[in-house]
């Protein structure tokens, strides 16, 4: 009786308790959502740009998601503003046709209905924004500026004089400037009108599962954290390696390369997610300071240590110059790999290797801590020629996880050594824009870019932007220009 009872009962998710006692089932999502996924206070959302190309591919399907899992204010509309009127005027169908493309999994009719029914759509014209203002239900409001950058000052003015701004958060996306001149100005011209404390800088890869992972990964065990420095860490590698071309977006490539897409903004946060001191407590503005506080302690990259690469043909693609909206005697980097040293007491004397590109041979980002070698090694001819390096990788796409890899005794009768590697893995690949759009909601700023983070950020690549070394060239589908292994040489990259 019981039994039969018990394999009715819904599926649920293994509680917290649950999984103390059985360390090794896997967390899924839906145990985030079920335990930390309270909806947010109620509040409307004005999506400014809402026809436009981010809107589609990333915010429209994160919302239906969080529509879908209760991680919406249960009372707020969507206000969708924007120059581009939808196809037939509406947005509706053009929100939906979005959720399709980029949803995982099957739509639920129910669930359509009631996302559908939170939007609604105002044209960006001469005094629509009064509009929006009118049907506005609630007192708290998020608005997200899913614009061109060069936009952001002229809508944030636009949207005081509205009186849309007052006590809003507004959420803006990189790049925020396109050097530290740039980035300051714009800041200066912002913080005129949103205080920081209601400025939310997306940097999607803060949003990712595995990244966010990194802080309780080093600061909720002891093991790591003790040898989490000079003493112990021979150097550590980041790549963010995309399979991918430019797609569509050559012309905007063109003004930014792999410096300032990639290398300036997520593989700085991840380093200084990996880099930073513990902080005195997990409050937003302890997590940052520590973050800014690294990024002031990297020393401004070299243009002597530093490799800028674009692909040319290789396999089936084309080159980076025969790509549309590219010059084709195009001086863009689609590819980046610079040393790093942290002028701090943890860190001194310890290089950190940072590499990006488009058209590599796959798409993988991952963070490998590379451990310093044994003082001595009496192992020598046990068959191997050298101990393996003891290395922590922390993968944060595709297939997320953790992974440590030390040298072991293969069984038998001699002692023979062999590499071999424990591994964690998460399950599937989270949307990094759901969970920030959430914490937007929720006021939450620990993982958004602080103003003085992103300045240190600008400060850090500037030396690069003022005198850029020479280009390299790579076939497409290649792992990047031969100058990036003599970068990092005597050691190497782990992948490759
Ligand atoms: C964006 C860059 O910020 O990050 C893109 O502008 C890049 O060029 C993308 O492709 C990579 O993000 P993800 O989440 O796909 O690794």
């Amino acid at each position: 009786m019981l039994r039969a009872h018990t394999e009715r009962l819904p599926q649920r998710a293994p509680a917290y308790g649950d999984r103390m006692a059985n360390p090794t089932a896997p967390i899924t999502y839906s145990d985030a959502e079920a335990e930390n996924g309270h909806p947010p206070p109620d509040q409307d959302l004005v999506l400014v740009g809402a026809t436009g190309d981010l809107a589609r591919r990333k915010l429209l399907p994160a919302l239906y998601e969080m529509s879908r899992s209760g991680m919406l204010p249960r009372h707020g509309q969507i206000i969708g503003y924007a120059r581009t009127e939808p196809e037939r005027g509406d947005f509706r169908a053009l929100a939906l046709a979005a959720v399709a493309d980029g949803t995982r999994e099957a739509l639920d009719p129910a669930q359509v209905m009631r996302f559908v029914d939170r939007l609604q759509f105002v044209h960006a014209e001469a005094g629509a924004l009064a509009e929006v203002q009118r049907r506005c239900t609630q007192d708290q409001r998020l608005i997200y500026l899913a614009t061109p950058p060069g936009a952001y000052a002229s809508i944030a003015r636009e949207l005081q004089e509205a009186g849309l701004a007052d006590d809003a958060r507004i959420v803006i996306e990189k790049p925020f400037g396109s050097d530290l001149d740039s980035a300051r100005a714009l800041d200066r011209e912002l913080s005129a009108i949103v205080d920081e404390s209601r400025l939310f800088r997306i940097d999607h890869y803060l949003g990712k599962e595995t990244v966010r992972n990194i802080l309780v990964f080093r600061f909720g065990n002891s093991l790591f954290e003790r040898s989490w420095n000079r003493d112990a860490i021979d150097h550590v590698q980041l790549t963010v390696a995309e399979a991918d071309g430019v797609e569509r977006r050559g012309a905007f490539y063109e003004e930014v390369g792999a410096l300032r897409d990639v290398m300036q903004n997520h593989l700085l946060q991840l380093l200084a997610l990996l880099a930073m001191e513990p902080p005195g407590s997990f409050s937003a503005d302890a997590v940052r300071a520590e973050q800014a506080k690294l990024l002031q302690a990297v020393q401004p990259m070299s243009p002597a240590r530093f490799v800028r690469g674009q692909y040319t043909t290789g396999g089936h693609h084309s080159g980076y110059r025969d790509e549309p909206g590219v010059d084709p005697n195009s001086e863009a980097e689609t590819y980046a790999a610079a040393e790093v040293r942290i002028d701090n007491w943890r860190w001194s004397g310890v290089p950190f290797y940072l590499r990006t590109g488009k058209r590599l041979a796959r798409r993988v980002t991952e963070l490998q801590v590379v451990f310093r070698s044994v003082p001595t090694s009496f192992f020598t001819g046990a068959g191997i020629a050298e101990l393996p390096d003891n290395h922590l990788t922390i993968r944060i796409q595709p297939e997320q996880g953790i992974s440590f890899n030390f040298a072991a005794k293969v069984p038998g009768p001699r002692v023979l050594v062999h590499p071999a590697r424990m591994q964690y893995r998460y399950g599937a690949e989270d949307d990094a824009y759901e969970r920030l759009l959430y914490d937007a909601m929720r006021g939450d700023q620990t993982l958004f870019v602080r103003e003085d983070a992103l300045e240190a950020a600008w400060r850090i690549v500037q030396p690069v932007l003022d005198a850029p070394p020479p280009l390299n060239f790579y076939p497409a589908a290649s792992w990047g220009p031969s100058a990036a292994d003599a970068l990092i040489h005597p050691r190497a990259w782990h992948l490759h």
